[in-house]
């Protein structure tokens, strides 16, 4: 048996309104570091740049349902769901990247979502996050440019139809 010590296991939990600077540093990270092959300096400095008024970021993450994963009490990740229907952010901090942060978030949105009667969850998924969400059966539906500050980046317009339910029991004759 290894004795090498286990990676703690993330927790889910609400937006806090005391959040907001974690998760600004947490939106920041990951894109500097994580979308680096996928869009220039200048396009992530722009994206970054959607944090930069406090207030404006904290009422965006405010304005649907917001997911924050943890570790040891700390954030590390956050998931928003705008509306019914939309997967509006996903972060995860470079370093807890592919650990099964941003699936444990979308699980949990997803689930949520599609409880709630949403016949389809649509997301704009940056280039970072096309695999990801290819991975959990989201089709690409459209390739979009978006004017973030004074810069074009492009993503994808995906979306992922809610389980259709069980099959059928078969009955023997
Ligand atoms: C996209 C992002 C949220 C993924 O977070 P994550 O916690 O690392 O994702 P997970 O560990 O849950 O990944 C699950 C699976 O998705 C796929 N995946 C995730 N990131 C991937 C990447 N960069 N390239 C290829 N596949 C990827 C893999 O199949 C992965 O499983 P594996 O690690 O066993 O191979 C994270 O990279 C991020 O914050 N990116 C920058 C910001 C961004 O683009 N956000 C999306 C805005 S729409």
């Amino acid at each position: 048996m290894s004795d090498a010590p286990r990676a703690p296991k993330p927790a889910l939990r609400p937006l806090l309104p005391a959040d907001t600077a974690r998760l600004a540093d947490i939106f920041c990270a990951a894109i500097e570091i994580l979308a680096e092959e996928d869009y220039s300096e200048a396009q992530r400095a722009a994206w970054m740049g959607v944090s930069d008024d406090t207030e404006s970021f904290r009422k965006k993450l405010a304005a649907g349902l917001t997911l924050v994963a943890t570790i040891a009490g700390e954030p590390v990740g956050f998931a928003t769901l705008k509306g019914a229907d939309a997967i509006d952010m996903l972060y995860v901090h470079p370093d807890q990247s592919r650990a099964g942060v941003a699936t444990m978030l979308v699980d949990a949105l997803e689930k949520l979502a599609f409880a709630r009667g949403a016949k389809k969850l649509t997301t704009d998924a940056s280039d970072t996050a096309k695999p990801f969400f290819l991975g959990r059966g989201y089709i690409p539906r459209t390739r979009n440019v978006a004017s973030v500050g004074d810069e074009w980046l492009a993503n994808t317009t995906m979306t992922k139809d809610a389980a259709i339910g069980e099959p059928p029991t078969r009955t023997l004759q």
